[in-house]
């Protein structure tokens, strides 16, 4: 879906699909370098990575893995409580791999801390975090993101995987929502 199609509903789009494109690129030729020599593992964190993880693992040149994990982050309001439920878990053993988890957005980075933790217990070679957005707020709690694709406001945003009750995902830019989405 193109923002053209939608414009309507769109306030203001933050980056174009050929942007996003650009930037993955970038960080996929980053992360071929790093891991040169050693095999990724990519975990996904559904739903919202599954373009970035599409896209990024495409452009890698080295060989990866993939598999993913489903958790729920947000209770009952609209801030991350930091309190996460594993929903789907990986099918794979982490131990002794080199796990690289791909997101789609940080925000407080609650929600990731505790994914570190449980992945860290599981003891992989190494862990590290890409993620396609980030916000200011994640800077609150200390997790240490090695490859982020864009710094954007604390606004809400869609596009490229994210969503707002579901929709949205499909857009290929990013983009806030016009105030009528919301009302
Ligand atoms: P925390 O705060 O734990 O939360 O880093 C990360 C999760 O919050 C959701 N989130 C968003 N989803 N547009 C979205 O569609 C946004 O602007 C946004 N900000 C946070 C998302 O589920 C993410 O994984
Ligand atoms: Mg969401």
């Amino acid at each position: 879906m193109d923002d053209a199609q939608i414009s309507g509903d769109l306030s203001r789009v933050l980056f174009t699909k050929d942007q996003i494109a650009k930037r993955i690129a970038e960080l996929a030729a980053e992360i071929d370098t790093d891991y040169e020599g050693k095999e990724l593992l990519l975990v996904g964190v559904l739903n919202g990575a599954v373009m970035v993880m599409g896209d990024l693992s495409r452009a890698l040149k080295s060989h990866c893995q993939m598999d993913w994990m489903a958790i729920s982050s947000y209770g009952s309001g609209t801030q991350s409580s930091g309190v996460v439920r594993i929903l789907k878990d990986l099918n794979t053993d982490i131990s002794g791999m080199h796990v690289l988890v791909v997101e789609d957005i940080i925000d407080t980075g609650l929600t990731l801390s505790y994914l570190v933790g449980n992945l860290m217990s599981r003891n992989p070679a190494s862990l590290k975090i890409m993620t396609a957005f980030r916000k200011p707020d994640a800077a609150k709690n200390a997790v240490d993101v090695a490859y982020v694709g864009f710094d954007i406001p604390n606004d809400f945003v869609v596009g490229y995987g994210l969503d707002y009750n579901g929709r949205y995902r499909n857009l290929t830019s990013v983009a806030t929502l016009a105030p009528h989405v919301y009302s």
